[in-house]
């Protein structure tokens, strides 16, 4: 058996699969465009966020599964894998734990503007007056929109905050002490921050526009470690300026191919917005919980034939 890993990997677990004899090919800087080339003769694609187009499934004649190592697959040509009889998987939970420590991180961020004061630190600017208003979190309400496994690791770091949780979802979740709204508009309505944990899909391109940001309490917070597509960026741009609303944001449109380089967004250097680099499932403990579930799908459908945590 034969894998392309075409994103940065933990090398121990390539080690790993090589001593259970499965070919690895690891090409961590692997674009879109390369993929369909290198996959020509491959059983398995691995990527992070590195999109896996309908010519690399087509092109890939002995191609048996697409693994997303990671949550969010919409990085993965689905319909085509579908139309092939490619299965596609993903490592479902296994960064949650991270993307919610960077969430209460933005949250943090924001309430104390800390990039602000260590930049005016830096700069020599010394401006305590500035920087002592924030409001804190205790007591706060945020409101989770999208109570999967993100959203619920959200909601305990939060309620050992102090402060009170309430969700959005259509599946109920028991037991994680946090009230659930009905409607996703009163929810917004009645958050003094909202994270968003859904994914990017047809019902949810967009879905946060000018009509939701209107519904926000002045002041309050917008945290997205989703999908940059569930934002409307204009929208958003118009309620921070317009309504002080504040927004911490790790995903955003035209999301830089590479892994360094340059960047260009419409959410630079706007006072109220903090952008961080994608960078949500970044720690090495997500990783190596990643790349062992990953391992797990591989190894599985060579002993087995089975596709674990198949999504199409
Ligand atoms: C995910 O969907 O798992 C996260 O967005 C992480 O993406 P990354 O693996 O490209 O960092």
């Amino acid at each position: 058996m034969k894998v392309l890993i075409a994103d940065k990997f933990p090398e121990n677990y390539i080690q790993t699969l090589r001593e259970k004899e499965i070919e690895v090919i690891y090409e961590p800087k692997l674009g879109e465009n390369d993929i369909p080339n290198a996959a020509k003769d491959v059983n398995f694609i691995v990527v992070r966020s590195t999109n896996v187009n309908a010519a690399a499934i087509n092109a890939a004649s002995n191609l048996k599964i697409v693994i997303r190592a990671g949550s969010g697959y919409n990085n993965i040509d689905v319909k085509a894998a579908t139309a092939k009889g490619v299965s596609v998987a993903n490592t479902p939970g296994k960064n949650s734990i991270a993307v919610a420590e960077l969430a209460m991180g933005l949250i943090i961020a924001l309430d104390r503007r800390i990039p602000d004061n260590v930049k005016d630190f830096n700069n020599g600017i010394w401006n305590k007056a500035k920087y002592s208003k924030a409001e804190g979190l205790y007591g706060k309400t945020i409101g989770i929109i999208g109570v999967g496994n993100i959203g619920k690791e959200i909601a305990k770091r939060a309620q050992a905050f102090g402060m009170k949780v309430i969700g959005y979802d259509i599946v109920i979740s028991e037991g994680i002490g946090i009230d659930y709204i009905d409607n996703v508009e009163k929810l917004i309505s009645m958050s003094d921050v909202i994270s968003l944990h859904i994914p990017a899909n047809p019902q949810t391109k967009g879905m946060f526009n000018d009509k939701l940001f209107g519904l926000m309490k002045k002041g309050a917070m917008l945290i997205n470690t989703s999908r940059a597509e569930v934002i409307d960026e204009d929208a958003l741009i118009k309620a921070v300026k317009e309504k002080s609303i504040f927004a911490g944001v790790d995903v955003f449109n035209d999301e830089p191919e590479g892994k360094d380089g340059t960047v260009i967004s419409k959410l630079q250097n706007i006072d109220g917005i903090y952008v961080t680099h994608h960078i949500g499932a970044s720690t090495e403990q997500a990783q190596d919980a990643v790349a062992e579930e990953t391992l797990k799908i591989i190894i599985e459908y060579k002993n087995t034939g089975k596709v674990l945590n198949r999504v199409n």
